[in-house]
């Protein structure tokens, strides 16, 4: 909660960006509203609204503990626009801290990594994989060197960033102000009652460049609306006449369809969730934890979509696999692992391609939003309408 004449100066630069109309518009019933306006997709200063209050207000998805599997494993990642790092410490704990050097800011790790310490590269300042500072040389004079034993005081070890991890995924919350990280997965988690996901590994994951907002991507997810024009494999698994448009449980959009038959990638060779009942054994069911966290779950698989915003119209996106116990990395299921993995890589360029005409067509002047599907596009226009509200509260 931002105070109160903060609060008013964001509601003013909000409205000066999208417009008055923009505004109401997000907020109207569907049957008489548009899609958010242009500059919500090509503004820098809207991107930073979103970065500072969407993304470090909340959970964000940072990465699988299996991709810092040992001490000293380290991982970079931006989120919210800031420069955090993943750290696997001496306790085996995942930690993580702003991946910037207490003395003139230098950022500490570009770039995966295993270190016994943090060493700046500027002036060699040094941190523990808990993030004390331990070393300063030569800050006091040529041969003298600072050695803390128990860190360089609060002033000047690694800032650390809250953390929590669930079932081998790791969620970082930047403003530390955020609900308990089991309260915001809560309304995901209960549907899923009959899965164990204790039994889930990481299989790996699919990295993507995008020239699109990453607003889009999630607009793009929720809709099945263009599955019958975009996805011809997808549309023969799952038809139109078993979807529905999902929606929203408080931050939490789901949707879920039972499907006629397992097919390669999904439900299909691989192992199935243990003591899944029956009656979930074709079904499908798909959330986005707002603001970024999507998670597909199948009979064999919970793989996560997420997207990271680099520029208005450029994003990271990353899904990652997992799958039921010694199927995600034993040489016995490669084969099905591995059309599974090209199933995703491949129905996720189709989107892509549609993601960046999106972006385009952005740029006319002709375009206002458009008119969107009261069948299917509720949940999209509820998404613009949560990213505001989450801006100005
Ligand atoms: S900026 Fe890191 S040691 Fe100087
Ligand atoms: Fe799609």
């Amino acid at each position: 909660m931002k105070n109160v004449s903060s609060k008013e100066a964001v509601l003013a630069r909000v409205k000066e960006i999208i417009g008055e109309d923009g505004y109401q518009n997000a907020f109207a019933p569907i049957e008489e509203a548009s899609g958010l306006p242009n500059a919500a997709y090509w503004s820098d200063e809207w991107l930073r609204l979103e970065q500072t209050h969407c993304f470090q207000e909340s959970w964000v998805f940072a990465g699988a503990e299996a991709e810092i599997p040992n001490k000293g494993d380290i991982k970079p990642i931006e989120i919210g626009g800031a420069p955090i790092m993943l750290v696997r410490d001496q306790d085996a704990s995942v930690q993580a801290f702003h991946n910037v050097c207490r003395h003139r800011g230098a950022r500490l790790i570009t770039e995966d990594c295993h270190r016994a310490n943090i060493t700046c590269p500027y002036h060699a300042w040094t941190y523990a994989l808990d993030g004390k500072l331990r070393a300063r040389p030569h800050f006091h004079g040529p041969d003298k060197i600072d050695k803390f034993s128990d860190g360089g005081g609060e002033t000047l070890d690694l800032v650390a960033v809250r953390v929590a991890c669930w079932n081998g995924c790791i969620f970082v919350n930047i403003s530390g102000k955020a609900e308990a990280l089991e309260d915001w997965l809560a309304p995901m988690v209960t549907r899923c009652k009959n899965y164990d996901f204790g039994a889930i590994k990481w299989a790996g994951k699919l990295s993507f460049e995008v020239n699109a907002n990453w607003k889009l991507i999630y607009e793009n997810y929720m809709e099945g609306y263009h599955v019958f024009a975009v996805h011809p494999k997808l549309l023969k698994f799952a038809p139109m006449n078993i979807r529905w448009s999902g929606e929203w449980d408080k931050h939490v959009f789901y949707n879920d369809y039972i499907f006629p038959e397992v097919s390669e990638g999904r439900g299909e060779d691989l192992p199935h969730y243990p003591n899944l009942p029956h009656g979930d054994a074709k079904r499908g069911l798909w959330f986005l934890c707002f603001p970024h966290f999507a998670a597909e779950v199948y009979p064999d698989q919970f793989t996560v979509l997420v997207s990271y915003p680099v520029a208005p119209d450029k994003t990271r996106e990353e899904i990652h696999v997992f799958l039921i116990d010694e199927a995600a990395t034993s040489d016995e299921y490669k084969e099905p692992r591995e059309a599974l993995f090209k199933m995703w890589e491949d129905l996720n360029h189709e989107d892509i391609g549609m993601l960046e005409r999106l972006q385009q067509g952005r740029l006319s002047p002709a375009y206002d939003g458009g008119r969107l599907s009261l069948h299917w596009e509720g949940p999209t226009h509820e998404f613009g309408a949560r990213i505001i509200k989450k801006i100005v509260t």
